[in-house]
């Protein structure tokens, strides 16, 4: 196992290619080039073979009080030739302790394929997300919907309005815990792309702003397809990819333009943060027809950097025995005071005794330690120790990371 040379970057990406089973044209994957540091590449070997790979990316990620670093992992696969011999694991062995040797990062973040991957190397699943199937004549706001006569919509070019957009993000990423700093490469190699993979079968990347006279307040990011049913009716869709504003008005205006598209019946909005105000603006919010599934894994790289690294709703002052295997180093008795933000190895008794992906499910806020308690996975020493952790962690608004890296 090695970091990689620029000159293996194809190797790289077939192997990516054939773990993922990958549709895409590969100088697709060249785009990724662009956001990835070649000195954070990792690749498995087997002689000359290369038959697993992992990334991370340098993020600034929000966290509760605002944002930090964090190693955002990402391009894990392994060839299908040498799956189930242990590829995986010695690669996140080899990542994880090379991230707390670097010390750049104490908290590492992922999407995961597939949700029973990660939890064994200390990853929790710390975010959730809505995917919405919104028929647009279900589609009304309730009366108290907010409405600022100044706000118009201007349809835009995505590329034409990018000062725009990195604007309204930048305003609401620092938040939201979850949220991540988009680079300019990111922007351009992720978000604003349209190729006919981009399009996915659906029309180009279009782009809605609710302005008034002093700029830009909120914007839309979505593609369209518009179609006829066998009598002749109307029923095109729309696919939300981002929805940003820096307030509600300007919010539930953006909403409406993309709810109110002609032609088309039904809006698909995927990967929408839990709290969405969308679910408190519709008369009707059953029209949502949420489905929830997993955003992103936390894992507390080095737990006393990483807590004393985030603020806290209420205080805490506690002993906790941390549980962690495969991160040796924050295994044991470490006292928490929230007040002074600090976190430090102690010699006293524990008030909790939890699991390392426990702690970095709740590290963004949004996951409850009670709930993971009634699961049996956290154990109380104390009484009300238990409250007092899950009162300090728990965060407003929910985690989110919006887009998956
Ligand atoms: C997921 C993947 C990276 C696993 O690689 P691997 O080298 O086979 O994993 P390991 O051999 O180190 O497996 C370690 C453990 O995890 C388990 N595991 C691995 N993949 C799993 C999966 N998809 N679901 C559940 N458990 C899994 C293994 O059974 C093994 O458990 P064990 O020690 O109890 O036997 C590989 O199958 C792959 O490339 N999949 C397609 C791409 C992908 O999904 N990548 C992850 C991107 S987020």
């Amino acid at each position: 196992m090695r970091p990689i040379e620029e000159s293996e970057w194809p190797a790289f990406v077939a192997v990516d290619y054939e773990a993922f089973s990958a549709t895409y044209p590969v100088e697709i994957a060249d785009r990724w080039r662009e956001v990835l540091e070649i000195d954070r590449l990792l690749s498995a070997f087997d002689g000359d073979l290369m038959v697993g790979c992992a990334a991370a990316l340098s993020f600034e990620m929000t966290v509760p009080g605002g944002p930090i670093p964090v190693a955002g992992v990402t391009s894990v696969g392994v060839l299908p030739s040498h799956r189930r011999r242990g590829v995986l694991t010695a690669l996140m062995t080899r990542q994880l302790h090379g991230l707390h040797e670097e010390g750049r990062e104490a908290v590492a973040a992922l999407y995961a394929s597939q949700a029973a991957i990660y939890g064994r190397f200390g990853y929790g699943r710390a975010a959730d997300t809505l995917n919405f199937r919104i028929p647009t004549h279900g589609s009304v706001f309730t009366r108290s919907a907010p409405a600022d006569p100044a706000l118009r919509l201007r349809v835009a070019g995505p590329a034409d309005a990018l000062a725009d957009l990195r604007r309204i993000y930048d305003a609401v990423r620092p938040g939201r815990p979850g949220m991540y700093a988009r680079s300019d490469g990111y922007w351009r190699t992720e978000i604003l792309p349209d190729t006919e993979h981009d399009r996915g079968g659906m029309g180009p990347l279009r782009c809605l702003i609710a302005e008034d006279a002093t700029g830009a307040r909120g914007y839309a990011l979505f593609r369209a397809k518009a179609g006829w049913d066998e009598h002749g009716v109307p029923d095109g869709e729309v696919r939300l990819l981002e929805l940003f504003a820096s307030d509600p008005a300007a919010y539930a205006l953006v909403w409406r333009g993309v709810l109110d598209r002609d032609l088309c019946t039904v809006v698909h909005a995927e990967r929408r943060p839990v709290d969405d105000p969308i679910t408190h603006l519709l008369a009707e919010p059953r029209q949502l027809h949420a489905g929830w599934f997993d955003d992103l894994w936390i894992r507390l790289v080095d737990v006393d950097r990483a807590l004393a690294s985030r603020a806290y709703a209420a205080p805490a002052d506690l002993v906790l025995d941390v549980q962690d295997e495969f991160c040796p180093w924050n295994a044991g008795r470490r006292r928490l005071v929230t007040d002074k933000a600090s976190c430090e190895p102690t010699g006293a008794p524990a008030d909790l005794t939890l699991p390392v992906d426990v702690l970095g499910a709740a590290y963004l806020g949004g996951r409850s330690l009670r709930a993971a308690a009634d699961a049996g996975l956290v154990r109380e020493h104390r009484p009300g120790a238990l409250r007092e952790l899950s009162a300090a962690m728990a965060w407003d608004p929910a985690p989110w990371g919006c887009r998956v890296f």
